[in-house]
Order: C-alpha cells, then structure tokens, then sequence
C-alpha cells in the first residue's frame, strides 16, 4: 500500500475527492484516510508544514499502517534557473540543509546516527512516472531535493543551498520522510511542482501560484498512480 504525504490541506484535496471506499482513522497528530484511488490501494495524510510533523506521519504510516511505499507531494521552491514555476520535479535524493553538527566536525548536513547526508529515492517509481509524464508530453525534472525548516525566500541563502548540496529545489518535508523511511527500509518518492523560485520574491510568487499548483500536480499524478496495482 501506498502512503501520500503532504504537508497542507490544498495539496491534499483533489486526491481526498477522487478517492473511493474512503474510511478515515486519527493516529497521534494527523488523521489518515484509507482509501482507493483508481485500482491502487493508497492511505492520505495532512501531516502538517515542517521535518518534525513529516517524520511522525511517515512513521505511522509505515509502522501502523504497513505501508510499503510512501510517496510526499507538493509544492516547492526552484533553485535551478532551469526549473521554472510549474515545472516538476521528482527528486533522485533528499538531504537536510539545516542538518548542522560542524562544530563537531562533521560536514554540515549530516544525519547523525545514519551517518548520510543524501537519502536516495526510489528509482523504478521515479522512471514510470517519467515515462508517464514523457508520454502526455511532459518532462520530469530531476535532481536533489533539500528540506528545512525554513521558507527560503532569500537569494543569498538560495545561494548557500546550491553550491553546498548541488540541490535543484527546496521544500520543508520531503527530507524528514526520507530519513524515516530510509531507517525503516522502506522506498519513497518526493513530487513536487514548482510554485516558486525561492528567490527575494518568493513570497508573493508562493501565495499566487500555491492552490493552483497544488492541484494541477494531484491531477496529473492521480493519473499515474490510479494505475499502478
Ligand atoms: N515550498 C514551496 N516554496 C518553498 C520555499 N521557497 N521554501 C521552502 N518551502 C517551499
């Protein structure tokens, strides 16, 4: 079974109306709605903005409720002059940017106990839903994803991010489900259209285009994994 992440309601929604046999059940923080969405077996879950809140929900979701594959999809900032607002990209890896123990010597982005700054994702689902995109004549972006807990809006610190991770894009979850599910050895995804560039104007950019996106995304993915098993 499939476990969807997202970090707020809106990007929730679409998926939330298209689901069939939906029952819903509250764990801890977030309420998780079981459900199908096509012929694929899936859970949904608001987990709230932020790493602490994604860590949770992934931990329920795989431990609670058995799910194999978790998928976090949303919005994000670009940080690649390449990669535009409404472009989306699927991430080959996340890491932490606000992951700091350099003090203690070791490099900034370092997941202590783990020992990784890099959380890879999973690669076959990455390639079907860039042949999926490829065959309604869309393109899959794809790079390293960074996540913190922090709205960058800010061309310096976008700056900061890139030359020290290489990242393409920039959000505020998709690492901590990485880190949870790479602990659990279980597969997950990161999908996100591209609702700004993370830049001095972020802000107004992020408030225009959030919703839109938000929902464009649920649609073009409920497509894919409507599929899927
Ligand atoms: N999600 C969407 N845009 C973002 C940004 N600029 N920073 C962090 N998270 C985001």
């Amino acid at each position: 079974m499939i476990g969807l992440i997202t970090a707020m309601r809106c990007e929730a929604e679409f998926f939330e109306n298209i689901m069939t046999d939906k029952r819903s059940v509250k764990l801890g923080t977030s309420t998780f709605t079981r459900g199908k969405i096509g012929i694929t077996e899936v859970v949904l879950s608001v987990c709230g903005v932020g790493k602490v809140f994604a860590g949770v929900c992934t931990n329920t979701m795989i431990v609670d409720l058995g799910c194999t594959h978790i998928v976090n999809i949303g919005v994000a900032g670009s940080l690649d002059k390449n990669i535009g607002v409404g472009d989306i990209v699927s991430a080959k890896a996340s890491v932490q940017h606000d992951m700091d123990t350099s003090a203690a010597g070791d490099p900034v982005g370092l997941i202590s106990g783990i020992n990784v700054i890099e959380l890879p994702c999973d690669e076959a689902f990455h390639d079907k839903f860039a042949q999926y995109l490829s065959a309604k004549g869309r393109t899959l972006k794809t790079g390293i994803i960074a996540t913190g807990d922090q709205f960058i809006s800010d061309n310096a610190r976008k700056k900061e991010i890139v030359s020290r991770f290489g990242a393409c894009a920039v959000e505020m979850e998709g690492g901590a489900v990485g880190q949870i599910c790479y602990a659990n050895g279980v597969p997950y995804n990161i999908i996100r259209m591209m609702s700004d560039c993370a830049n001095d104007d972020a802000d107004d950019t992020y408030s225009l285009n959030r919703d839109d996106c938000a929902v464009e995304l649920a649609d073009i993915f409920t497509g894919f994994i409507s599929t899927l098993c």
